[in-house]
């Protein structure tokens, strides 16, 4: 099976009707993940905002927008990575997803995990940070540093939504981005050549 049809198979056969916390009596879909899973990148965020819980896919509401923008400035689309959250349902309010939440979905978020089989993860923002690299992880301090685990290159960046709120983070955010690129390069050596 190719990844695209196993993580199809979790989709369909076991996550699209999880009730393993109380987010999912609100959602209209669960939003289980989006883009190519055979390129080794992962894009992590948080979890679902209206735009995604009405449509099922991850980032296609204004923060979404603003991070298609950002991420095409280093030639990144969505064929180029996969794309998903900690939690799969919206949480009410946008408010962040309680521990507990997450506690009960970082399960489909590790089975996604397993098949992609990452070599590099780009943590959005600092629920995704905290969860995935360290829990006490400093987002103003630390984003944009990169940490190798079992292989893994993990680094985070700026939550597209406080780049909305807050433009004067953009430019460290585009230093970022760069950084990702060099990254991808120095990873996937022969994605260097490949066209723009
Ligand atoms: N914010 C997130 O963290 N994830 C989405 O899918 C949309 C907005």
């Amino acid at each position: 099976m190719t990844k695209t049809e196993q993580l199809a198979v979790i989709y369909q056969t076991k996550c699209r009707d999880c009730r393993r916390c109380a987010l999912a009596q609100y959602r209209h879909n669960l939003v289980f993940g989006d883009g190519n899973p055979d390129r080794q990148i992962m894009l992590i965020g948080e979890g679902p905002g209206e735009q995604e819980d009405l449509t099922g896919i991850p980032f296609v509401g204004k923060a979404g927008q603003l991070l298609d923008q950002m991420l095409d400035i280093i030639n990144l689309t969505r064929e180029d990575y996969y794309i998903c959250n900690i939690v799969k349902c919206r949480p009410p309010q946008n408010r962040d997803p309680q521990t507990v939440e997450q506690d009960a979905c970082i399960h489909w978020l590790n089975q996604q995990i397993r098949v992609v089989e990452p070599k590099i993860v780009v943590c959005l923002g600092r629920i995704a940070a905290c969860r995935i690299i360290r829990d006490n992880y400093r987002i103003t301090r630390e984003h944009g540093r990169w940490e190798q685990r079992n292989g893994v290159w993990l680094t985070a960046i700026y939550h597209p939504s406080a780049l909305l709120r807050d433009v004067s983070k953009r430019p460290e955010t585009f230093d970022d981005l760069k950084s990702i690129q060099q990254k991808i390069w120095e990873v996937f050596p022969e994605r260097q050549s490949e066209p723009w």
